[in-house]
């Protein structure tokens, strides 16, 4: 038994204009109806482009829809002369509550270190944000030096400089398991989520750990999201594709355990 609210987080990555992003959180909402979301027994969360924020938030305040809103990157500078860069003052403003920090895809294609993950973990919480801290190890990592390594170290890095008293949220998501079909399994994902919980024991406090949800991302679908649940140190789902779609991703939300 965990006390650690369940966190059901949708990452739409670079999919969906704003528009199409109005239609999908009406569906989405309407194909949830009543389900346990409603009364705060799982928190979900969107992350649609920066594009569409606006109009999402407009739409959820407008309905009431409860769902939390994040973005899915942010800048590590507060304003000033970074063309195409977006502040956390700016998502703040726009009632963002979650930010993702170091997905595997910008530290793949925008060469983002452990120095920049950090140095953005500081602005997002400078900001009020809470950021969802994303590590992973890639499929050459595992075979070298096997599962929790390479997360862990990573995790170390965020960390540096954060308060213990700050809201995180830790997503390990292994490389090789986004967008590949090919989920880690339940165990594989356990032994890792328990090894960041150690980390966040150490380098913050127990408090920290017994607090901080840590979440698990990488081909996670409706028929698969049980079994991540039921794993005592997986306090949610960071998902990609299936969150793309309302029926699988109202599924996945109503997860049985
Ligand atoms: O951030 C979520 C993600 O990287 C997982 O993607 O498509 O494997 O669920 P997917």
């Amino acid at each position: 038994v965990t006390a650690r609210t369940p966190l059901i987080a949708g990452n739409w990555k670079m999919n969906l204009d704003h528009l199409q992003a109005v239609a999908f959180v009406q569906k989405l909402h309407w194909t949830l109806k009543d389900a346990k979301h409603e009364d705060g027994t799982v928190e979900v969360a969107v992350f649609p482009p920066f594009t569409d924020l606006r109009s999402v938030q407009t739409l959820i305040d407008a309905d009431k829809i409860p769902f939390a809103l994040g973005a899915q990157d942010l800048s590590a500078h507060d304003s000033g002369a970074y063309t195409g860069e977006i502040s956390g003052a700016f998502l703040a403003k726009l009632d963002a509550k979650y930010v993702i920090i170091g997905h595997s895809e910008r530290r793949e294609y925008h060469a983002e270190g452990d120095d920049v993950v950090a140095a953005k973990v500081k602005a997002a919480l400078k900001h009020g944000l809470v950021p969802v801290i994303c590590v992973g190890e890639t499929a050459e990592d595992l075979e070298k030096f096997g599962a929790s390594a390479v997360p862990a170290g990573q995790l170390k890095a965020a960390l540096e400089g954060v308060p213990a008293s700050a809201e995180i949220v830790v997503a390990y998501e292994p490389v090789w398991a986004i967008g590949s079909g090919q989920a880690a399994t339940p165990a594989q994902a356990q032994e890792v989520c328990a090894a960041l919980r150690s980390v966040l024991s150490t380098v913050l406090d127990a408090d920290a750990a017994a607090r901080t949800r840590v979440l698990y991302g990488g081909s996670v679908k409706a028929s698969n999201i049980a079994s991540f649940m039921r794993e005592p140190d997986v306090d949610g789902a960071l998902v990609g594709g299936a969150s793309l779609l309302a029926d699988e991703f109202s599924s996945i939300i109503r997860f049985q355990k």
